[in-house]
């Protein structure tokens, strides 16, 4: 009995130990964690986020903040507690945080806008500093929660992070986590790839983390990662292909030293994404992964390995890998570089070269040796965006720092510097959007074959795949998208009622929708069963599944059960533009309203423009496909007939006339050649349309005013626009603003193509010309004075919510692909 007792309890003291040495959880020195406005502490797995109430001294009043605090309980579809809360922060504020470790601290910001009574936190829009760098300007999160982490190395007693609303806005946050790094993770420097040679210092800049990604097809959560890290699935990065294995292999995991666990835990080293070997006798192929990113920054890139296969059969080969196309390693010998120990996991770091593209391809596929039979394997990989040389991550970073004590100047100084600010400004962005179109070419003359993946389906055609995925673009991965059943279609939209009906066009009908959540979306449902119908609607799922920014209608999903043609959009409250406009009893638009969805819907097309390696041409460029949320911001609708722009070596692409009477380019018209510069025609039509809030073609109207064009612009040449804008403006526009904007609309309605702007250089006009409608108690410095490209943000943790949470991992490019076989057979 007495044996057996000490024998229990000599295994109990055992596992005790055991278990104290198996836990080898990181233990930060600097670890702060809040959870911002609540009342209450919050554990989320093994941590305490405290009361932001309890923290109060970190958080010290610059001036005029009024602190709220909200709270929503009732997000039942929503698990993470500490989304619950949220601290509004008003004017500037800042946390300082008491540092006793230098070196590497991550900085973890929680975004969920959700509206309360009082609070709709999706109206925010703010600008967050660290130290000297800017980590986010004029942010405004998107629907569904945002975790973002920056890397930051501390060389100071303290960490400032400052918080400063937008004008007329304000700032919030549902969370946030300071805590220091083991030595170990992030390194001093990075090798450059691409042009190669270089090295980067990384010990002066800040990082974000743009993606962060488990191999093999699994999640890993931050309860099993040491640094609480999430890592997401890579499924959706990744091309489709037969020649695809996800293998696993936890078990077999075992660290002898660096890298240790915090670089990636087992979850991670244990699962990878290989080349798949059955396949190897005819099938010789690249397993390639396409990731979003912001063009015009470098990215350090952490490439994580390990051999989990060895011990089967199936030996695992020397391989190369690619980063862009360029090699990373070549006939890399995992065997070799573990000193032959199974299971050891491995890393590279390497720097990218400025960005030009918005996308960072990786591939891992055969090494060119004889001797070595096709095969590949990557485990992980993370993306860390790299501050610029202007200490900023933010892609839409107009390179003005705002003062923070320019409210207490005098109003004529603030003018007179945004003036100065904004002359140079846009001297410098000139200058730099000149060099990069010419750098732009000079890439394309360079690598034409492997460069234009944007529209071609991977560069690195694919023997057997690529015949389905040419046209498809697979950069849209990781976005949403979702065949629906007919059935619910059918529910959501009471059976088609007539009642639902909120457009109609030459397509067919567009219904209002409420899925079974309670999402509001817009059905539209194609009658003609043409073959030019069934052609405009795969154009237009194809072009919205590549294409997701602020200012474009986003894609929910589609339906083509029993024949239909059906494409269920996002809803957008206030519909189309020309209802604002005129011919309907809705209330008139102010002119910085009219301003701003010029704005917007200029953002939109110019992103169309120059968002992929090839032009996208909307073709149908009016007023009635720009729809206005409920905020009223626009967006860009109706890709159905949008084209993709000239190849690189032509100027032009020759079609057949398609669009809508009254905004036709008319050297379009004449000489069927169509390029950018149709839409830019079309949109000073649209203009015209906001300036004057009258239809394009007007018959009842005398014969010198039917046609909108003619006469608007007998006026703008004479100098007296101001005489025909809409009645509803007289008296509120600035001169000099309607000056500009009628100045825009000129050029963008030039006889001939050359001559017309760019939708970039349109952009420009117009937000000068709301600097120039000033103040409205608007400091006239906030103008976003960028060219945008990519607003939407790839973060570290992306959660979802309703009915997109049902939505999500279904990858748009499988889906159209799927469709494209389909009309194959
Ligand atoms: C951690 O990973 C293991 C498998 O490797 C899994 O069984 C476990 O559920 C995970 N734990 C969490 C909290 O995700
Ligand atoms: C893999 O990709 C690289 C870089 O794009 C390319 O040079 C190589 O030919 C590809 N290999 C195969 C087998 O397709």
């Amino acid at each position: 009995m007495m044996g057996i007792g000490l024998y229990g309890l000599l295994i109990w003291v055992l596992s005790v130990l055991c278990s104290i040495c198996v836990s080898l959880e990181f233990d930060p020195v600097d670890n702060y964690l809040i959870d911002c406005g609540s009342p209450k502490n919050t554990r989320v797995g093994d941590r305490v986020f405290v009361a932001d109430n309890f923290t109060s001294n970190i958080l010290s009043t610059l001036h005029d903040v009024s602190v709220n605090t909200i709270s929503k309980s009732n997000l039942s579809t929503f698990d993470s507690s500490l989304f619950q809360t949220a601290r509004i922060l008003t004017g500037t504020s800042q946390y300082t945080f008491s540092i006793k470790k230098h070196g590497w601290h991550w900085v973890r910001l929680y975004f969920f806008p959700f509206a309360d009574e009082k609070y709709n936190l999706s109206n925010a829009k703010f600008s967050v500093s660290a130290q000297n760098f800017t980590l986010l300007r004029d942010f405004q999160p998107e629907n569904g929660s945002v975790v973002k982490e920056y890397s930051l190395n501390i060389t100071s007693n303290s960490l400032v992070l400052t918080f400063v609303a937008s004008a007329n806005s304000f700032a919030f946050l549902n969370a946030l986590e300071v805590f220091n790094l083991p030595d170990e993770l992030i390194p001093s420097g990075g090798k450059i790839i691409d042009p190669p040679g270089g090295n980067q210092n990384l010990l002066t800049r800040a990082l974000e983390t743009v993606a962060r990604v488990n191999m093999g097809n699994s999640t890993v959560s931050p309860q099993n990662d040491t640094l609480w890290r999430h890592w997401v699935s890579d499924e959706t990065h990744l091309i489709p292909s037969i020649l695809v294995a996800f293998v696993s292999n936890v078990g077999a995991v075992n660290y002898t030293g660096v890298p240790t666990q915090n670089i990636a835990p087992p979850e991670v080293y244990g699962t990878a994404t290989r080349l798949n070997l059955d396949k190897r006798a005819d099938n010789i192929a690249n397993v390639t992964w396409f990731f979003d990113v912001d063009p015009g920054f470098e990215y350090l890139v952490r490439f994580h390995f390990c051999d989990i296969v060895n011990s089967s059969d199936t030996k695992l080969e020397p391989f190369n890998v690619y980063m862009n196309s360029q090699l990373v390693a070549s006939d890399l010998d995992l065997s070799n570089l573990t000193s032959n120990i199974f299971g050891v996991p491995y890393y590279k770091d390497v720097v990218t070269g400025l960005s030009t593209s918005q996308l960072i391809n990786i591939s891992v596929g055969p090494s060119e040796l004889e001797s070595s039979l096709p095969d590949g394997i990557l485990n992980g990989l993370e993306i860390m965006k790299i501050s610029n040389s202007r200490d900023s991550l933010d892609a839409v970073d107009p390179h003005i720092q705002l003062s923070t004590s320019s409210s207490k100047m005098k109003v004529w100084v603030i003018l007179g510097l945004a003036i100065g600010v904004l002359f140079i400004a846009l001297i410098l962005t000139l200058i730099v959007f000149l060099l990069c179109r010419r750098r732009r070419r000079l890439v394309h003359v360079g690598h034409s074959t492997q460069d234009n993946f944007a529209m071609n389906g991977g560069g690195n055609a694919q023997t057997t795949e690529s015949k389905y995925s040419n046209g498809t673009s697979m950069i849209s991965s990781s976005k949403i998208g979702y065949r629906f059943s007919l059935a619910v279609i059918q529910e959501a939209t009471n059976n088609f009622s007539e009642s639902y009906v909120v457009g109609v066009g030459g397509f067919g009908k567009v219904y209002k929708g409420v899925l079974r959540d309670e999402t509001k979306v817009a059905v539209k449902r194609g009658v003609s069963q043409s073959r030019q119908g069934l052609a405009e609607f795969r154009t237009e799922i194809e072009m919205l599944s590549q294409f997701r920014h602020r200012h474009l209608l986003s894609l929910v999903g589609y339906c083509d059960e029993q024949n239909e043609m059906i494409i269920v959009y996002e809803y957008m409250e206030n519909g189309t533009l020309k209802n604002h406009l005129y011919g309907s009893n809705l209330p008139s638009l102010s002119w910085r309203q009219r301003l701003e969805i010029s704005i917007g819907s200029a953002r939109g097309l110019h992103y169309l423009h120059t968002g992929s390696a090839k032009a996208i041409i909307h073709r149908d460029v009016k007023s009635a496909n720009i729809l206005l949320d409920e905020n009223l911001m626009a967006k860009v609708a109706d890709f159905g007939l949008s084209k993709t722009g000239p190849e690189i070596d032509e100027t032009h692409v020759s079609t057949a006339v398609k669009g809508s009477f009254g905004y036709l380019d008319p050297e379009y018209l004449i000489r069927q050649q169509l390029t950018e510069k149709s839409d830019v025609y079309s949109f000073g039509v649209v203009l015209l349309e906001i300036i004057c809030g009258r239809p394009v073609i007007d018959p009842s109207l005398t014969r010198e005013m039917v046609n909108l064009v003619e006469w608007a612009m007998k006026w703008q040449k004479r100098g007296e626009l101001e005489k025909i804008v809409d009645p509803h403006l007289v008296g509120k526009v600035k001169l000099e603003s309607l000056r500009k904007f009628g100045e825009t609309v000129e050029k963008c309605l030039a006889e001939r193509g050359a001559d017309r702007p760019t939708m970039g250089d349109v952009l420009w006009s117009l937000e000068s010309a709301l600097q120039l409608q000033g103040d409205d108690g608007r400091p006239p410095l906030n103008g976003e004075l960028s060219n945008n490209h990519l607003e939407t943000s790839v973060s570290t943790t992306q959660f979802s919510v309703g009915s997109m949470g049902d939505l999500a991992g279904v990858s748009m490019n499988r889906v159209f692909s799927q469709m494209v076989k389909a009309e194959m057979r």
